[in-house]
């Protein structure tokens, strides 16, 4: 059986994964592949410390380029966006086929790697960077190809998705459980790439350009992250039938696509609402196949190694089988082009306002949203037995977000409110 070189540039958590991989699982690949990728090469600048394997006589390198030489599948997992873009584009000026984790890299340079990918007539593989374990990527590109894709909603930090369960389950302290996170290794180094929801809107780049064939870049996705989430509003959202989820929306409407990375509430009873823990979630509405939901681990050593792996035997059978690009990383022409912000978008709304309790508050508050053509889907108080303040939350059905920020403004002018409104939006599954 023929057998394809493997170089790992990176010998992190998830390189030492990927070595363990294909050290283990290395004939069950070539049985089913009908041709063996063989770890030839890793390289990273500390060949000193012990990552748990045994790895083979003379693999281990400090040069990277020895890595790209040697070998005919390259594997990025260095991380970053600097070194990393240069090892990728080494490699594929090489005409090694590559394959990459590196989320953060393709936002920001998709556009750049994948063209050059083309210009070299190379294969560009991705799938451990859109939610882990999960073929969520494969499963877009090819069993999904018949497909206009109209949604993609995804859970797809573990870290946050974590962090949400605990305090909605145990009212517990959003500061209190990112510490538990980080020493439990789920949160990224730096954790703001986890829960101001970067980390997110990078895998959501990923998928809108796959499902939409442009590189929309970074900045056309919205984000809010958890940091500011208060545990009052997973509570109320909870007595009134939804959870909270850091949600990732794709969507096109009318031809123009519209992206986000919010707290968002979904219904209890949707399967994405009971996707727990670190697991991640992402459902596929296509207009050919209907709703398809994919579930899994989205980060971890073994179950990232297990993307990763993938691709580098898909990667071999095309340099087998003489069949490189086989099927292409992405669409060859934008699908749709325009991008709405999220001041043109509608959406349905929850609203969280602490106001006084005094006589004509719900009416003013509900005038000002119905001058602005805003209807009301449920309105719920809390009672009051000798407070002076209450909560009142506000759903509604699907309006302007435009109509929804003036609205507010003009609340917020009403001298009723005892501190800001609290706005998510609502993602009926
Ligand atoms: N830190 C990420 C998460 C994993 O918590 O899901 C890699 O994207």
């Amino acid at each position: 059986m023929k057998e394809i070189k493997v170089g790992i540039i990176g010998f992190g958590t998830v390189g030492a994964g990927v070595a363990e991989n294909l050290l283990n699982n290395g004939d069950v690949i070539a049985a089913r592949a009908g041709v063996k990728p063989v770890l030839t090469r890793i390289a990273d600048l500390d060949i000193v410390t012990d990552r748990g394997i045994k790895v083979p006589d003379g693999v281990l390198t400090t040069d990277a380029a020895v890595a790209i030489r040697e070998c005919d599948i390259v594997v990025e997992l260095v991380g970053g966006t600097t070194i990393a873009k240069k090892f990728i584009l080494d490699a594929l000026k090489a005409g090694k086929s590559v394959v990459t984790a590196n989320k953060a890299l393709l936002a920001l340079h998709g556009e750049e790697l994948f063209a050059a990918a083309e210009a070299a007539g190379a294969d560009l593989f991705y799938e451990a960077s859109v939610a882990g374990g999960i073929p969520i990527i494969k499963a877009l590109r090819e069993g999904l190809v018949s497909n206009r894709i109209e949604r993609i909603c995804g859970i797809m930090n573990g870290t946050c998705n974590y962090i949400l369960t605990r305090m909605e389950r145990e009212g517990a302290d959003f500061q209190a459980v990112l510490a538990d996170a980080q020493k439990l290794g789920y949160a990224e180094a730096n954790p703001s790439l986890d829960i101001d929801g970067f980390d997110t809107a990078h895998k959501t780049a990923i998928l809108a350009a796959l499902a939409y064939g442009k590189w929309f870049g970074l900045d056309a996705v919205h984000v809010e992250g958890i940091r500011d989430l208060d545990l009052i509003d997973l509570r109320c959202a909870d007595e009134i039938g939804y959870r909270i989820k850091l949600l990732a929306s794709i969507k096109q409407k009318d031809g123009a696509v519209q992206m986000s990375v919010a707290p968002t509430l979904v219904p209890k009873d949707a399967l994405l609402a009971n996707i727990s823990d670190v697991f991640n979630g992402v459902l596929v509405d296509g207009d050919t196949v209907g709703q398809t939901l994919f579930y899994g681990r989205g980060a971890g050593r073994r179950a990232t190694a297990s993307a990763v792996v993938a691709d580098i035997t898909d990667a071999a059978i095309n340099l087998d089988r003489g069949c490189v690009r086989r099927i292409p990383a992405f669409r060859s022409a934008p699908l749709y082009d325009r991008v709405l912000s999220i001041g043109e978008i509608s959406s349905r709304y929850y609203l969280r306002f602490e106001v006084m309790d005094q006589p004509g508050v719900v009416a003013s508050i509900a005038r000002v949203l119905a001058d602005r053509g805003i209807s009301l889907s449920s309105v719920v108080q809390r009672e009051v037995k000798n407070g002076v303040n209450t909560t009142l939350i506000l759903l509604t059905h699907e309006a302007s977000e435009k109509a929804m920020r003036l609205a507010l403004d003009e609340i917020a002018t009403l001298s009723i409110n005892r501190s800001p409104v609290k706005l998510m939006r609502i993602e009926d599954l």
